[in-house]
């Protein structure tokens, strides 16, 4: 009847706004390329931050100390240390400190996952999963991590601002 009808209506539409919040991503594109990066699911972990970051491009693991750590570890295992230097002011790669970049995206956290997961065309291969080798590379928590050290370098620049 009437009523049932409205209340079966009500509640689809309660249903849609629901699973438009939850797959409300944001879309990840390449900085050498702008395709679209789809991660594999051996990248996913499933953390928080990880969460976080799919959906709105926030990467919740800077400013947190122990995430920096992790990331600083992490920093030195993929050798970034070697061309961009031990705390990221540039060596034979440039500096990742900022404010000013070589891709201007990369003052934002997503802009700068992009370029470290997919690489760039003028002179850095791509670290993320499965882009060196089907079985290799950082997930997407790592490269957070990873980001996360890169930003406790620099000054002002949290790569979060206006999220
Ligand atoms: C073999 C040397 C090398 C290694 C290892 C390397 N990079 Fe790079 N990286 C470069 C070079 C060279 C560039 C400049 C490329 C360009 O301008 O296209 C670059 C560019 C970048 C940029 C873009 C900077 C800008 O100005 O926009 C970021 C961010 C970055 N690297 C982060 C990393 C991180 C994090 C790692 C480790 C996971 C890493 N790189 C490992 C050489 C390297």
């Amino acid at each position: 009847m009437f009523s049932k009808k409205v209340v079966v209506s009500s509640l689809l539409a309660a249903l849609v706004g629901i699973s438009t919040l939850a797959y409300a991503n944001v879309k990840f594109v390449k900085t050498t390329d702008n395709s679209e990066i789809k991660f594999p699911k051996e990248a996913l972990e499933g953390t928080d931050a990880e969460k976080e970051f799919l959906a709105t491009g926030k990467n919740i693991y800077v400013g947190d100390a122990e995430a920096i750590k992790m990331g600083k570890k992490r920093y030195n295992l993929w050798s970034c240390t070697q061309c961009h230097g031990p705390t990221a002011k540039g060596q034979v790669g440039p500096g990742l400190t900022g404010p000013k970049y070589n891709y201007a995206k990369d003052t934002t956290n997503k802009g700068m996952f992009e370029t470290i997961w997919a690489g760039t065309n003028g002179g850095m291969g791509g670290k993320g999963f499965g882009i060196m080798a089907a079985d290799d590379g950082v997930t997407v928590d790592e490269l957070l991590k990873i980001i996360a050290f890169v930003r406790s370098n620099s000054k002002d620049l949290t790569g979060n601002e206006g999220l």
